[in-house]
């Protein structure tokens, strides 16, 4: 099966693995592949709603994969039990909603649950919130499809100083995403610059706002120098 870049890189970083959960699922296609390659012995689909569930069903049918598998409709984690799975990814949704989902699923993630991250909106507030509640995010990716950037993360539990860059780019971005990361960075700082320009101009500025994204395009314009060293 042939997926998108962005679904393709996730499901490359899931490691083989004894049970793989996918919350969220949808289509069902990284426990699909995963269970195709051999990397997952065993898959939980999981979602919220039954339609979702559905499609994933037909194309693990389609796939001859049913036998590996299984459906299960669960808001978040509340249908996995502990240690259950020992990859879990959360992928295709709102930062704040991932981190309602670990929040509201801490049961299930265990000292050893890698969990494979990809937010739609809101990477940075979904880091500081990883940070604050004893998570670690070990490795970072960028992946740019249909010309927009979808940021992966690896997090595990345990502890990390939060800096700067660790919740506004992510760990081990450059070394990771070495071929993304200088258009992801220009990318970024052009839509900083584009918000504090607006704000600017506005008649009464948001001072709160023109602060906080200088400071952000202050620590992407660092990371770009770094990298052109
Ligand atoms: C945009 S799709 C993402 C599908 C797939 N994970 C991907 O990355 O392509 C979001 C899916 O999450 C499901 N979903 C939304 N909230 C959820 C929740 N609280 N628990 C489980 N699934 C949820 C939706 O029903 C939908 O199928």
């Amino acid at each position: 099966m042939q997926l998108s870049p962005r679904l393709s890189k996730i499901a490359s970083l899931v490691p083989k693995c004894r049970v793989l959960a996918d919350v969220g699922t949808d289509h069902g296609y990284i426990p699909l592949v995963c269970l195709q390659n051999g990397t997952a012995k065993h898959a939980i689909a999981m979602d919220i709603n039954p339609m979702p569930l559905k499609r994933a069903e037909e194309n693990f049918i389609k796939h001859g994969c049913m036998p590996r598998s299984e459906l299960r409709l669960s808001d978040g984690l509340s249908k996995l039990q502990d240690g259950e799975a020992d990859v879990i990814v959360i992928a295709g949704m709102g930062g704040p909603l991932i981190c309602d989902i670990i929040k509201n699923g801490a049961h299930a993630i265990g000292d050893d649950t890698l969990l494979l991250l990809q937010p739609m909106i809101a990477p940075s507030e979904l880091r500081s919130f990883l940070f604050a509640n004893g998570y670690r995010v070990c490795d970072e990716y960028v992946v740019r499809e249909d010309n927009k950037y979808y940021n992966i993360m690896a997090v595990r539990k345990g502890e990390a100083q939060p800096t700067d860059e660790l919740i506004y780019i992510g760990a081990n971005l450059g070394i990771n995403s070495a071929d993304t990361i200088g258009d992801y960075l220009d990318y970024k700082t052009r839509v900083c610059k584009a918000i504090i320009e607006g704000h600017s101009r506005s008649a009464c500025p948001d001072n709160e706002a023109i602060a906080k994204y200088s400071h952000e395009l202050s620590i992407y314009e660092a990371y770009q120098k770094e990298l052109a060293k």
